[in-house]
C-alpha cells in the first residue's frame, strides 16, 4: 500500500466497518509506524457500477503489526461489491506467506464476535479460537474473540502452498510474497 491508495483504500474501510478508519491513523501507519506493514489487492475485474472498466483497481486490503515473532492482523477488508470470490482468501494467504518471509512464530488477530463470515475465512486457515476480549469494540462495546495460528511450521506451510495452488486456477496471474 502506497499513499496514492490512501483513498481507495478508506472509501474500502468505510463500506466494511462501523467505524470507519481516520485518516490520519492509516497515514501514521503506513508513515510512521515501522511495526506496520499493509498491502492493496489490485484486480482489472470490474463490476456494472464501476467507471473507467478495465483499469485496475483496489478492491481489497490487508495490515499487520510485526510484534516480535508474532504478526498481529489489523485488518483485512475486501470492497463489498467483490465479496465472496476468494479475494479475501488472497489477502489472507499473502499475508500468512509474509509471516514466513519476517519469520514469525504465530498470526494473531481479533475479530467481533458478530463477524461469523471472518471467523469462517480464519477457521479455514486453521485460526483456533484462544480467548475472548470483554467489550473490545468501544463504538458497539462488543466482545472481541482472539484466534491464533500456530505452529507457523512446514506442514502449514505446505498447507499454504496447496491453498494457492487452488486459488491460482481461480486467478492465474495472482501474485503472492510466496
Ligand atoms: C471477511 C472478508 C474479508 C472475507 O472476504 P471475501 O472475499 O468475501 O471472502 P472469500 O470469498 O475469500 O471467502 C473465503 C472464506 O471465508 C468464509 N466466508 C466468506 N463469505 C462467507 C459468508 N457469507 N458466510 C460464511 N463464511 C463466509 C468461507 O470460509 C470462505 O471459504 P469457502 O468459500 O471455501 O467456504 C470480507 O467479508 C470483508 O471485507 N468483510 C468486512 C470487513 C471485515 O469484517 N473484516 C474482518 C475484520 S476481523
Amino acid at each position: 500500500m502506497q499513499l496514492e491508495d490512501m483513498a481507495e483504500v478508506l472509501a474500502i474501510d468505510a463500506l466494511s466497518f462501523p467505524t470507519p478508519m481516520k485518516e490520519n491513523l492509516l497515514r501514521y501507519e503506513l508513515v510512521e509506524n515501522e511495526l506496520a506493514r499493509y498491502q492493496v489487492l489490485e484486480t482489472s475485474l470490474t463490476t456494472e457500477s464501476m467507471e473507467n472498466v478495465g483499469k485496475k483497481r483496489i478492491v481489497g486490503f490487508s495490515g499487520y503489526w510485526l510484534m516480535g515473532d508474532e504478526v498481529h492482523i489489523s485488518t483485512i477488508a475486501v470492497h463489498p461489491e467483490f465479496k465472496g470470490k476468494h479475494l479475501g482468501e488472497l489477502l489472507l494467504l499473502n499475508l500468512m506467506f509474509l509471516a514466513y518471509k519476517h519469520p514469525a512464530c504465530l498470526v494473531t488477530l481479533e475479530v467481533r464476535q458478530s463477524n461469523i463470515t471472518a471467523q469462517q475465512l480464519y477457521a479455514k486457515y486453521d485460526f483456533a479460537v484462544v480467548g475472548q476480549r470483554p467489550r473490545y469494540y468501544k463504538d458497539t462495546g462488543e466482545d472481541a474473540v482472539l484466534m491464533t495460528a500456530e505452529p507457523l511450521n512446514g506442514r502449514y506451510h505446505q498447507f499454504l502452498v496447496a491453498q494457492k495452488n487452488t486459488l491460482l486456477r481461480l486467478y492465474p496471474h495472482f501474485k503472492t510474497e510466496a
